[in-house]
């Protein structure tokens, strides 16, 4: 009998952003199979309204749960403001979801400014307004939208001049003030690091959220009772809307051992 523990985590990002967050899933959870699915035939969510969102969503949760997962982490910092609370009502299983690093970001900073790049959805949602009020006390924050730069990703331009012209009109600016330190709120921006780097040219530390979501992700499957047994050899299956091609290139970045990849339809 199959039992409930041996299915995948599953996880789900608008495209291929939230491998970044896979990556640290993977390598706190390597006996963990994983069914990835990047809607990057219907990227991006950060500027969709929320009806159009969870119509697409629940679509592609639909397809997860078909493929038997377990927990559903929401690798995308947008949907999980726009739609966390409706998944954990709606579903039978956990669902973890992203929250802005501001927390480490208090912590780290000296000058006591920050940066957060993210969609415009997110800066919009409840949640970051609650991680803003919770974590942000006596802080000066520069809250810039990230127009174009999941396209960018989404491309595989990640490296371009145009990926590095838009980081430096976005990031110029809060530098110029004196921020210190950058929160990365979208889980395709750890794809943009070495470009993000070389605007920043070392004055910013740069934070993003995924090994604090693997670290959550492997407490709730404790307190469920979902940790896979012993001796099964993990299976790690992805499912693109998109080009394949470009589903490769990242998923290779992400992951060292051999995989399954499969389009389908948007
Ligand atoms: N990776 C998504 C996020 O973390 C990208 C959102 C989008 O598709 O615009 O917000």
């Amino acid at each position: 009998m199959i039992q409930r523990q041996d299915g995948p985590i599953g996880i789900f990002d608008s495209g291929v952003g939230g491998l970044s967050v896979l990556k640290e899933v993977r390598e706190l959870l390597p006996s963990e199979s994983i069914t990835y699915f990047a809607d990057s035939g219907n990227c991006p969510y950060g500027s969709k309204t929320q009806d159009e969102i969870l119509f697409l969503a629940r679509r592609q949760i639909a397809f997860l749960l078909s493929q038997n997962c377990k927990l559903i982490v929401i690798a995308c910092n947008t949907l999980t403001a726009v739609a966390i609370d409706c998944f954990r009502s709606e579903y039978p299983i956990p669902f973890i979801g992203m929250e802005p690093a501001l927390k480490p970001a208090a912590l780290k900073t000296r000058t006591k400014k920050i940066g957060v790049l993210a969609t415009e959805n997110t800066f919009n949602g409840k949640l970051f307004r609650q991680t803003y009020e919770k974590h942000a006390f006596g802080l000066e924050v520069f809250i810039q939208p990230g127009y174009g730069l999941v396209e960018l990703v989404e491309k595989g331009e990640q490296d371009s001049e145009t990926a590095r012209q838009l980081l430096e009109k976005y990031l110029a600016p809060m530098v110029e003030k004196g921020a210190d330190t950058l929160v990365l709120g979208c889980t395709h921006y750890p794809f943009l690091k070495k470009m993000l780097e070389t605007v920043t040219q070392g004055r910013m530390a740069i934070i993003d959220s995924s090994s604090a979501v693997a670290a959550q992700t492997k407490r709730i499957l404790t307190e469920y009772d979902l940790v896979s047994h012993k001796g099964q050899s993990p299976r790690l299956t992805f499912f693109t809307t998109g080009e394949k091609a470009i589903a490769k290139n990242f998923i290779s970045l992400a992951v060292d051992i051999p995989f399954e990849l499969e389009q389908v339809e948007t």
